[in-house]
Protein backbone atom coordinates (compact mmCIF):
# COMPACT_ATOMS: atom_id res chain seq x y z
CA UNK A 1 0.00 0.00 0.00
CA UNK A 2 1.34 3.30 -1.22
CA UNK A 3 0.64 6.81 1.00
CA UNK A 4 0.29 9.67 -1.72
CA UNK A 5 1.28 12.80 0.31
CA UNK A 6 -0.79 15.83 -0.81
CA UNK A 7 1.17 19.01 -1.89
CA UNK A 8 -1.13 21.00 -0.14
CA UNK A 9 -0.12 21.93 3.17
CA UNK A 10 -3.55 21.62 5.12
CA UNK A 11 -3.90 24.13 8.19
CA UNK A 12 -3.70 22.67 11.97
CA UNK A 13 -3.86 24.48 14.97
CA UNK A 14 -0.50 24.79 15.48
CA UNK A 15 -0.28 26.98 12.44
CA UNK A 16 -3.20 29.18 13.99
CA UNK A 17 -0.93 29.89 17.16
CA UNK A 18 2.01 30.23 14.77
CA UNK A 19 0.02 33.08 13.35
CA UNK A 20 -1.34 34.61 16.36
CA UNK A 21 2.64 34.93 17.42
CA UNK A 22 3.70 35.62 14.55
CA UNK A 23 1.10 38.62 13.99
CA UNK A 24 -0.39 36.97 10.99
CA UNK A 25 -4.41 37.35 10.92
CA UNK A 26 -6.04 34.56 10.46
CA UNK A 27 -9.46 34.15 8.17
CA UNK A 28 -12.06 32.59 8.60
CA UNK A 29 -15.67 32.15 6.60
CA UNK A 30 -18.53 29.81 7.41
CA UNK A 31 -19.79 27.33 4.32
CA UNK A 32 -22.54 24.93 4.36
CA UNK A 33 -22.27 22.92 1.20
CA UNK A 34 -19.40 21.53 -1.35
CA UNK A 35 -19.58 23.87 -4.07
CA UNK A 36 -19.33 26.78 -1.98
CA UNK A 37 -16.70 25.49 0.26
CA UNK A 38 -14.19 24.15 -2.42
CA UNK A 39 -14.20 28.15 -4.07
CA UNK A 40 -13.70 29.45 -0.25
CA UNK A 41 -10.91 27.10 0.37
CA UNK A 42 -9.52 27.62 -3.27
CA UNK A 43 -9.51 30.99 -2.36
CA UNK A 44 -7.18 30.54 0.29
CA UNK A 45 -9.02 30.96 3.46
CA UNK A 46 -7.44 29.33 6.91
CA UNK A 47 -10.95 28.28 8.78
CA UNK A 48 -14.11 27.12 7.16
CA UNK A 49 -17.20 27.34 9.82
CA UNK A 50 -19.68 25.08 9.35
CA UNK A 51 -21.51 27.61 11.52
CA UNK A 52 -25.52 26.80 13.37
CA UNK A 53 -26.27 30.17 10.87
CA UNK A 54 -27.16 27.27 8.76
CA UNK A 55 -30.16 27.15 10.30
CA UNK A 56 -31.02 30.75 9.23
CA UNK A 57 -29.04 31.33 5.62
CA UNK A 58 -29.95 27.74 4.65
CA UNK A 59 -33.14 26.48 6.22
CA UNK A 60 -34.90 29.77 6.63
CA UNK A 61 -35.45 30.18 10.61
CA UNK A 62 -35.42 33.06 12.80
CA UNK A 63 -32.55 31.86 15.50
CA UNK A 64 -29.94 29.43 15.52
CA UNK A 65 -32.18 27.15 17.65
CA UNK A 66 -33.92 24.64 15.46
CA UNK A 67 -30.86 23.37 13.45
CA UNK A 68 -30.43 19.65 14.40
CA UNK A 69 -27.19 18.04 15.35
CA UNK A 70 -27.53 15.48 12.53
CA UNK A 71 -28.44 18.56 9.87
CA UNK A 72 -24.74 20.04 11.41
CA UNK A 73 -23.51 16.76 10.37
CA UNK A 74 -24.89 16.58 6.87
CA UNK A 75 -23.68 20.29 6.25
CA UNK A 76 -20.07 19.48 7.74
CA UNK A 77 -19.63 16.14 5.55
CA UNK A 78 -20.64 18.77 2.45
CA UNK A 79 -18.06 21.24 3.48
CA UNK A 80 -15.09 18.00 4.42
CA UNK A 81 -15.36 16.62 1.43
CA UNK A 82 -14.92 19.79 -0.70
CA UNK A 83 -11.84 20.88 1.33
CA UNK A 84 -8.46 20.30 1.17
CA UNK A 85 -6.29 23.38 2.81
CA UNK A 86 -8.68 25.01 5.19
CA UNK A 87 -8.69 23.85 9.02
CA UNK A 88 -12.95 22.90 9.01
CA UNK A 89 -15.07 23.72 12.86
CA UNK A 90 -18.52 22.83 12.91
CA UNK A 91 -21.27 24.37 15.85
CA UNK A 92 -22.27 21.56 18.05
CA UNK A 93 -25.90 22.93 17.92
CA UNK A 94 -27.99 24.19 20.09
CA UNK A 95 -29.94 21.47 22.45
CA UNK A 96 -26.47 18.98 21.97
CA UNK A 97 -24.16 19.99 24.79
CA UNK A 98 -26.26 22.25 27.41
CA UNK A 99 -27.82 19.09 28.80
CA UNK A 100 -24.34 17.83 30.80
CA UNK A 101 -20.90 16.83 29.46
CA UNK A 102 -21.68 13.11 28.31
CA UNK A 103 -24.11 14.93 26.25
CA UNK A 104 -21.33 17.40 24.50
CA UNK A 105 -18.59 14.58 24.52
CA UNK A 106 -21.22 12.31 22.52
CA UNK A 107 -22.59 15.31 19.99
CA UNK A 108 -18.44 15.88 19.72
CA UNK A 109 -17.52 12.49 18.87
CA UNK A 110 -20.80 12.28 16.05
CA UNK A 111 -19.49 15.74 14.71
CA UNK A 112 -15.91 14.47 13.91
CA UNK A 113 -16.63 10.71 12.97
CA UNK A 114 -19.36 11.04 10.52
CA UNK A 115 -18.80 14.37 8.76
CA UNK A 116 -14.89 14.25 8.95
CA UNK A 117 -14.39 17.71 10.54
CA UNK A 118 -10.96 18.96 12.30
CA UNK A 119 -12.81 20.37 15.45
CA UNK A 120 -15.82 22.25 17.49
CA UNK A 121 -17.17 25.22 18.34
CA UNK A 122 -19.62 25.77 22.00
CA UNK A 123 -21.08 29.17 22.47
CA UNK A 124 -20.51 29.77 26.25
CA UNK A 125 -17.66 29.92 29.11
CA UNK A 126 -17.85 28.85 32.66
CA UNK A 127 -20.83 27.25 32.02
CA UNK A 128 -19.81 24.51 30.03
CA UNK A 129 -16.06 24.43 30.94
CA UNK A 130 -16.73 20.51 32.06
CA UNK A 131 -17.92 19.93 28.85
CA UNK A 132 -15.14 21.77 27.03
CA UNK A 133 -12.55 19.93 29.06
CA UNK A 134 -14.45 16.41 28.56
CA UNK A 135 -14.18 16.64 24.51
CA UNK A 136 -10.73 18.34 24.91
CA UNK A 137 -9.52 15.21 26.24
CA UNK A 138 -11.34 12.76 23.91
CA UNK A 139 -8.72 14.67 21.49
CA UNK A 140 -11.26 16.86 19.93
CA UNK A 141 -9.89 20.39 19.20
CA UNK A 142 -12.60 23.28 20.84
CA UNK A 143 -13.10 26.64 19.39
CA UNK A 144 -14.89 28.72 21.90
CA UNK A 145 -17.01 31.66 21.69
CA UNK A 146 -18.00 34.39 23.29
CA UNK A 147 -19.66 38.19 23.66
CA UNK A 148 -22.97 37.75 21.62
CA UNK A 149 -23.85 34.12 21.54
CA UNK A 150 -26.79 33.51 19.16
CA UNK A 151 -28.02 30.59 20.82
CA UNK A 152 -29.06 32.06 23.93
CA UNK A 153 -30.90 35.09 22.46
CA UNK A 154 -34.42 34.35 24.13
CA UNK A 155 -32.66 35.03 27.30
CA UNK A 156 -31.14 38.41 26.43
CA UNK A 157 -33.53 39.18 23.61
CA UNK A 158 -31.69 40.92 21.32
CA UNK A 159 -28.36 40.85 19.24
CA UNK A 160 -27.26 44.11 20.75
CA UNK A 161 -23.90 44.99 21.55
CA UNK A 162 -22.77 42.42 24.39
CA UNK A 163 -19.98 43.75 27.30
CA UNK A 164 -20.68 47.28 27.17
CA UNK A 165 -21.10 46.85 31.04
CA UNK A 166 -17.60 47.20 33.39
CA UNK A 167 -19.30 43.59 34.93
CA UNK A 168 -20.05 41.75 31.89
CA UNK A 169 -16.44 42.66 30.27
CA UNK A 170 -14.94 41.19 33.42
CA UNK A 171 -17.23 38.24 32.91
CA UNK A 172 -16.11 37.65 29.21
CA UNK A 173 -12.53 38.59 30.07
CA UNK A 174 -12.98 35.55 33.01
CA UNK A 175 -14.45 33.60 30.42
CA UNK A 176 -11.74 33.41 27.68
CA UNK A 177 -8.84 33.17 30.75
CA UNK A 178 -11.11 29.70 31.66
CA UNK A 179 -11.48 28.56 27.85
CA UNK A 180 -7.84 29.16 27.17
CA UNK A 181 -6.63 27.07 30.64
CA UNK A 182 -9.14 24.10 29.65
CA UNK A 183 -7.19 23.84 26.20
CA UNK A 184 -8.81 25.52 23.80
CA UNK A 185 -7.32 26.39 20.76
CA UNK A 186 -9.11 29.78 19.86
CA UNK A 187 -11.97 32.06 20.63
CA UNK A 188 -14.49 33.65 18.49
CA UNK A 189 -15.63 36.91 19.65
CA UNK A 190 -19.20 38.26 18.51
CA UNK A 191 -20.32 41.78 18.80
CA UNK A 192 -18.37 43.17 21.65
CA UNK A 193 -16.64 46.80 22.02
CA UNK A 194 -13.38 46.72 20.07
CA UNK A 195 -11.09 48.57 23.05
CA UNK A 196 -12.23 45.16 25.08
CA UNK A 197 -11.89 42.79 22.19
CA UNK A 198 -8.30 43.95 22.12
CA UNK A 199 -7.78 43.51 25.97
CA UNK A 200 -9.03 39.92 25.59
CA UNK A 201 -6.79 39.54 22.97
CA UNK A 202 -3.70 40.43 24.38
CA UNK A 203 -4.78 39.01 27.85
CA UNK A 204 -4.75 35.46 26.68
CA UNK A 205 -2.18 33.28 24.27
CA UNK A 206 -4.38 31.71 21.93
CA UNK A 207 -6.26 33.32 18.69
CA UNK A 208 -8.92 35.32 19.00
CA UNK A 209 -11.44 35.69 16.12
CA UNK A 210 -14.28 38.39 15.42
CA UNK A 211 -17.04 39.63 14.43
CA UNK A 212 -17.86 42.96 15.18
CA UNK A 213 -15.52 43.29 17.48
CA UNK A 214 -13.08 45.32 16.08
CA UNK A 215 -9.54 45.23 14.42
CA UNK A 216 -7.41 44.32 17.34
CA UNK A 217 -8.12 40.50 17.38
CA UNK A 218 -6.17 38.11 15.76
CA UNK A 219 -8.20 37.29 12.78
CA UNK A 220 -11.99 37.70 11.12
CA UNK A 221 -14.71 35.78 10.76
CA UNK A 222 -17.98 36.93 8.53
CA UNK A 223 -20.83 34.28 7.26
CA UNK A 224 -20.34 33.77 3.65
CA UNK A 225 -24.18 34.47 2.04
CA UNK A 226 -23.82 38.67 4.08
CA UNK A 227 -20.26 39.06 2.49
CA UNK A 228 -21.37 38.08 -0.68
CA UNK A 229 -24.48 39.91 -0.55
CA UNK A 230 -27.08 36.96 -0.75
CA UNK A 231 -28.80 37.86 2.16
CA UNK A 232 -29.77 40.94 1.89
CA UNK A 233 -32.12 42.16 4.92
CA UNK A 234 -29.08 41.57 7.49
CA UNK A 235 -26.82 44.83 7.45
CA UNK A 236 -25.14 45.26 10.71
CA UNK A 237 -22.25 47.79 11.35
CA UNK A 238 -19.73 45.04 11.28
CA UNK A 239 -20.16 43.28 7.56
CA UNK A 240 -18.17 44.48 4.45
CA UNK A 241 -20.30 43.18 1.75
CA UNK A 242 -17.62 42.17 -1.18
CA UNK A 243 -20.07 41.49 -3.86
CA UNK A 244 -23.73 42.07 -4.83
CA UNK A 245 -24.37 38.18 -5.76
CA UNK A 246 -28.15 38.42 -4.64
CA UNK A 247 -28.57 41.16 -7.80
CA UNK A 248 -26.39 39.12 -10.10
CA UNK A 249 -28.46 35.87 -9.05
CA UNK A 250 -31.94 37.21 -10.05
CA UNK A 251 -30.83 39.20 -12.51
CA UNK A 252 -29.74 35.86 -14.39
CA UNK A 253 -32.63 33.97 -13.43
CA UNK A 254 -34.97 36.79 -15.12
CA UNK A 255 -32.73 36.25 -18.15
CA UNK A 256 -33.27 32.70 -18.02
CA UNK A 257 -37.03 33.24 -17.14
CA UNK A 258 -37.30 35.52 -20.21
CA UNK A 259 -35.54 33.15 -22.33
CA UNK A 260 -37.46 30.08 -22.02
CA UNK A 261 -40.58 32.33 -22.08
CA UNK A 262 -39.57 33.60 -25.03
CA UNK A 263 -38.64 30.09 -26.41
CA UNK A 264 -35.26 31.50 -27.01
CA UNK A 265 -33.42 28.78 -24.76
CA UNK A 266 -32.74 26.13 -25.38
CA UNK A 267 -31.41 27.45 -29.23
CA UNK A 268 -30.00 24.97 -32.23
CA UNK A 269 -26.82 25.15 -30.47
CA UNK A 270 -27.83 23.82 -27.31
CA UNK A 271 -29.60 21.11 -28.71
CA UNK A 272 -28.90 17.07 -29.44
O1 LIG B 1 -22.82 30.27 13.20
C1 LIG B 1 -22.03 31.14 12.81
O2 LIG B 1 -21.99 31.50 11.63
C2 LIG B 1 -21.15 31.74 13.81
C3 LIG B 1 -20.38 32.96 13.38
C4 LIG B 1 -21.26 34.13 13.35
C5 LIG B 1 -19.17 33.17 14.22
O3 LIG B 1 -21.06 31.30 14.90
Amino acid sequence: MSIHKSEIKKITTHQLQAMKDRGEKISMLTAYDFSMASLVDEAGVDIILVGDSASNVMAGHETTLPITLDQMIYHASSVVRAVKRAFVVVDIPFGSYQGNSSEALRSAIRIMKESGAHSVKMEGGAEIKESVTRILSAGVPVMGHLGLTPQSIYKFGTYSVRAKEEDEAEKLIEDAKILEACGCYAIVLEKIPAKLAKRVTEEINIPTIGIGAGPDVDGQVLVIHDMLGITTEFKPRFLRQYADLGTTIKEAVTSYVKDVKDKDFPNEKESY
